[in-house]
């Protein structure tokens, strides 16, 4: 018997219908059809389905429909949206200044990881403004890149510090 939970997804109200035991990866990509999510390990070990939940990383792979009942849940589709909000700007770019830092890097080769390490940084970033080079391998340390982009990832999180005002 399906259940219907609602939660707020990139700045709209959704009621879905899965059952409540469903993963809300399953969720995003099958019942809402989004395609930033990505299922990769499904064992919360690679990143590449994180989503923000209240602003906080979480593996959507492992994580219940029932876990996010009246929540703001955010994914890569709602990124400049949530920049745009929360710099007050009253248009919402087409890219973020992360996002285009990745491009300006070249930091996205396969892109399978990217979901996964433009949601973990945009939580950083939110945190701490001037990530410490430590402080982004720190929080980046859970996302895998098989591509071997490292390097790259984390000039283009310095790089979109830098654009949004912090020093990192
Ligand atoms: S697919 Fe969720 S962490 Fe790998
Ligand atoms: S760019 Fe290919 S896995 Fe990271």
């Amino acid at each position: 018997m399906a259940d219907s939970s609602k939660f707020r997804l990139n700045g709209s109200e959704v009621a879905v219908t899965s059952a409540a035991d469903t993963p809300l990866l399953y969720v995003l990509s099958d019942e809402l059809k989004l395609q930033g999510p990505r299922f990769g390990c499904g064992l919360a070990q690679c990143g590449s389905c994180s989503v923000l939940v209240d602003g906080v990383e979480l593996r959507s792979c492992v994580t219940p429909l029932s876990a996010v009942a009246g929540k703001t849940v955010t994914t890569l589709e709602g990124l400049p949206a949530l920049h745009a909000a929360s710099k007050g700007l009253a248009k919402v770019p087409e890219y973020t200044p992360l996002q285009q830092a990745l491009i300006d890097t070249q930091a996205i080769q396969c892109g399978f990881c990217t979901n996964g390490i433009q949601i973990k940084a945009t939580e950083l970033l939110s945190k701490n403004p001037a990530p410490s080079e430590q402080d982004i391998r720190t929080a980046m340390n859970g996302h895998l890149c098989r591509c071997g982009t490292y390097p790259k990832i984390i000039a283009a999180i310095q790089q979109a510090a830098r654009s949004m005002g912090g020093k990192a």
